[in-house]
């Protein structure tokens, strides 16, 4: 996730492009640039905070532009310095570009431009679109980036602005946001409203295989092939700061809302041929074929991530993946030998145990997979190979779609390994094909909102809760407990659903709810016994099972019912579920979710 933002019009100062800028740095801020057409036409970009931007261009934020476009940046191709920071431009320095998405066929666009002689400073895939509009341009901007975007695969929200052309920004959007308005002689686009409301509240919003035209008195939009579109204009009644957050009350919620998105940019470019696709692991498949045993090392959440993948592994092959929280793995023998793969999972990429057990695990020869958020982290850097996860920039302490995006990278890795290995069958295949068509099942799940806030209302009192979950619902079940202790500050504690009777169950009465992790799988009627032994101790029991299964109903009337899908892929299906639930207890708590006490984003010490 990037923040894009363009301007056209008369008295702008570039004081006024930064402060638009400024309002989507949640969306990242690991480098920040804009380019302007004012006296001159200049680009000035920079590695780090938008401030770093600002403090650059002191000298300069009074002097007046025509048209400028502005970037704040996620990192997803290339590290986050000065040169990969947007805009991009072509070979003549007269194109710019800010682009948010991921461009799947960057490579064989490069890989042609270069055969005609164009020449690429960055490593980003963005660049490739400034040096096709380059080969397009004609003297008309629109046409070319018409032309342009044709050529594109994958997801973009884009602006381009020619030296040539100083009353006009040309913008598209396929599958990213972007939004647009008309103030006072002002045109404005950007990747949502916040930056709009200092000019209007009245805005478009532009939908997939959208090209707009936008000016300082007006905009048309055209579809790919050039044809009008007619487009509704939204009145918004927000204000400023309710608008950094999409509307919703806290990022924690805002990016549980995102679980969706997430997975979409996790899978993007990931499947090629109805096969799973890295194209990362390219020198590394030798490695993983003929594994018989993979280690993985990660914290919390990102642990909970690891412990589904090896559920997956182990029930679809022979290869043995242990997986140890880096904390305990750091300080033990490591039983590594030369050529191991060790898999390190980390929004952060800076967790401080993760980083050291990786780097105790290459002392021993292990080479490391490491599947990662942030970009240019230690952990990218330090790892043989990196698998991003493409979620984007997460404020909320509490991981809910990295967890997703995780999940999904650890999925397709799996499957990846499955192929490698000769485990590929029917299965993978519709595990595959549902993992694809998951994002819109999401959808469906985030829609069971209000039903889990009215739940999270009549379980919020409670001061202690068992989650428990066999087989693939243990995870979910870990990760649904550590969700509520740290934001709401219930105790809560997990089981696999077969340990109650060996002592956990002895703490259940009319005071101790369990949340029953208990999809249609094969150790559903396993969990259920389980679920009614507790029952009958009086616990209240919440159950998060299937749809369509009404035996649930014999057990309780507290029932969040998700889609079918194939078992191995209901960790991901539920999750949303876990981390609503914790979400609105907190929030009917009154408690901040985005900054939980005693906790850090990142833990970057021991
Ligand atoms: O950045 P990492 O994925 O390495 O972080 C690991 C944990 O610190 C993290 O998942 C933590 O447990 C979250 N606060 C859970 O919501």
């Amino acid at each position: 996730m990037c923040g894009i933002v363009g301007m056209v019009g008369e008295n702008l100062k570039l004081e006024d492009l930064v402060i638009s800028l400024q309002k989507l740095e949640y969306r990242g801020y690991d480098s920040a640039g804009i380019a302007y057409l004012g006296d001159n036409f200049g680009v000035y970009k920079k590695k780090g905070r938008i401030d770093v931007l600002r403090n650059g261009l002191k000298q300069k934020l009074n002097d007046r532009f025509f048209v400028g476009i502005a970037h704040t940046r996620w990192a997803t191709h290339g590290e986050p310095n000065d040169i990969n920071a947007h805009p991009h431009m072509d070979c003549k320095e007269e194109i710019a570009v800010v682009h948010n998405g991921i461009i799947e066929n960057y490579r064989e666009i490069r890989e042609f431009l270069e055969q005609r002689g164009h020449i690429f400073s960055s490593e980003t895939d963005t660049e490739v679109i400034a040096h096709l509009v380059e080969e397009e341009f004609e003297g008309d901007l629109l046409d070319a980036v018409l032309k342009a975007v044709k050529k594109l695969k994958g997801a973009y929200a884009i602006a381009v602005v020619h030296k040539s052309v100083p009353d006009t920004i040309v913008a598209a959007r396929k599958g990213s946001p972007l939004v647009a308005g008309i103030g006072n002689g002002v045109g404005i686009l950007a990747s949502d409203v916040t930056p709009l409301l200092r000019f209007t509240k009245d805005v478009v919003f532009l939908e997939d295989g959208d090209v707009m035209v936008l000016r300082k008195d007006g905009f048309e939009v055209y579809n790919t092939d050039g044809v009008k579109q007619q487009r509704k204009i939204y009145h918004v009644d927000w204000d400023e700061k309710a608008a950094e957050k999409g509307g919703y009350k806290y990022f924690m919620y805002k990016e549980i809302m995102e679980d969706p998105q997430a997975l979409v940019n996790a899978l993007v470019g990931r499947v090629k041929n109805d096969r799973p696709f890295f194209e990362e692991l390219e020198y590394y498949e030798e490695l993983l074929k003929g594994a018989d045993r993979i280690r993985v090392v990660s914290c919390g959440t990102s642990y909970y991530a690891g412990l589904v993948f090896k559920y997956f592994l182990e029930n679809h092959t022979d290869i043995d993946v242990e997986i140890e929280v880096s904390s305990e793995f750091r300080y033990k023998r490591p039983h590594i030998k030369e050529g191991d793969i060790l898999i390190a999972i980390s929004q952060s990429g800076e967790t401080a145990d993760t980083l050291e057990s990786v780097r105790l695990a290459k002392k021993h020869g292990a080479k490391i997979v490491s599947i990662v958020n942030v970009v240019g982290s230690t952990l990218d850097r330090e790892s043989d190979v990196t698998l991003f996860m493409n979620a984007g920039p997460e404020i909320g302490v509490a991981a809910t779609k990295t967890y997703v995006a995780e999940l999904a990278v650890l999925y397709l890795l799996g499957l990846k390994i499955m192929e490698i290995n000769g485990y590929w069958d029917r299965e993978a295949e519709d595990i595959l094909d549902k993992l694809v068509r998951m994002p819109e099942l999401l959808e469906n799940v985030l829609r069971k909102d209000p039903q889990i806030r009215e739940l999270s209302e009549k379980y919020k009192n409670y001061r202690n809760f068992m989650y428990i979950g066999r087989g693939y619902s243990y995870p979910t079940a870990l990760e649904g407990a550590l969700k509520l202790k740290e934001i709401t500050y219930i105790h809560a504690t997990a089981y696999q659903a077969g340990e109650l009777k060996h002592g956990p169950i002895a703490l259940l009465d009319v005071d101790f709810p369990v949340f029953a992790v208990m999809p249609d799988d094969s150790l559903f009627f396993k969990t259920k016994s389980n679920v009614i032994e507790s029952k009958s101790r009086n616990a209240p029991v919440i159950v998060l099972g299937t749809e369509g299964n009404r035996s649930l109903e014999e057990i309780t009337g507290d029932i969040i019912h998700v889609p079918p899908t194939h078992e191995s892929l209901y960790p991901l299906m539920m999750a949303p579920v876990v981390q609503l639930f914790a979400y609105h207890i907190a929030d009917l708590k009154g408690l901040d979710p985005d900054k939980p006490r005693n906790l850090a984003k990142s833990v970057t010490v021991e």
